[in-house]
């Protein structure tokens, strides 16, 4: 199937299997590789990346879905030497050990932080709910996603 994809505010067109899944498309043809893929069950979330605005487990999108759509992914964070709130957030707090999980994280925060700039603690949980870390234990987590919120402007480089 053809289709037109637009990935961190650029144009692809593809001509695509029907199966193929989103991540598959942005790792493997795209070269996107910031996106992880990690059960392929749904379980993991960190294969989040946005679907028009909207945080998706990119593993459960078919690429035909995107079609027309806009994606960003994590790679469109941070640019250059500048990164993200987030990102510096993740940094500063140690949200990050293996980082396997991290560019999920990133993403649904934030989605999190644009729709709602000062979440409690709790509303941070319940967002990366979906999301798996097996080694920081969240706390960290939880404790970047707050120094982003409370720095939204991030610190100056
Ligand atoms: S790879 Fe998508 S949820 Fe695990
Ligand atoms: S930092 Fe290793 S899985 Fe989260």
């Amino acid at each position: 199937m053809d289709i037109t994809v637009t990935v961190n505010g650029e144009p692809h067109r593809r001509t695509v299997e029907p199966r193929l899944l989103l991540v598959h498309l942005l790792r493997d043809d795209l070269g996107l590789t910031g996106t992880h893929w990690g059960c392929d069950t749904s379980n993991c979330g960190t294969c989040v990346v946005w679907l028009d605005d909207l945080p998706v487990k990119s593993c459960t999108v078919l690429a035909v879905m995107a079609d027309g759509k806009q994606v960003r992914t994590v790679e469109d964070l941070g640019h250059g030497a500048e990164l993200d709130p987030v990102q510096q957030g993740f940094v500063a707090c140690h949200g990050i050990q293996c980082g396997f999980c991290t560019p999920g994280m990133l993403m649904t925060a934030r989605w999190l932080l644009d729709h709602d700039p000062d979440p409690s603690e709790d509303v941070i949980r319940e967002a990366i709910s979906g999301q798996l870390c097996r080694c920081t234990g969240y706390e960290n987590i939880v404790r970047s996603i707050r120094w982003a919120a409370v720095h939204p402007d991030g610190e100056p480089s």
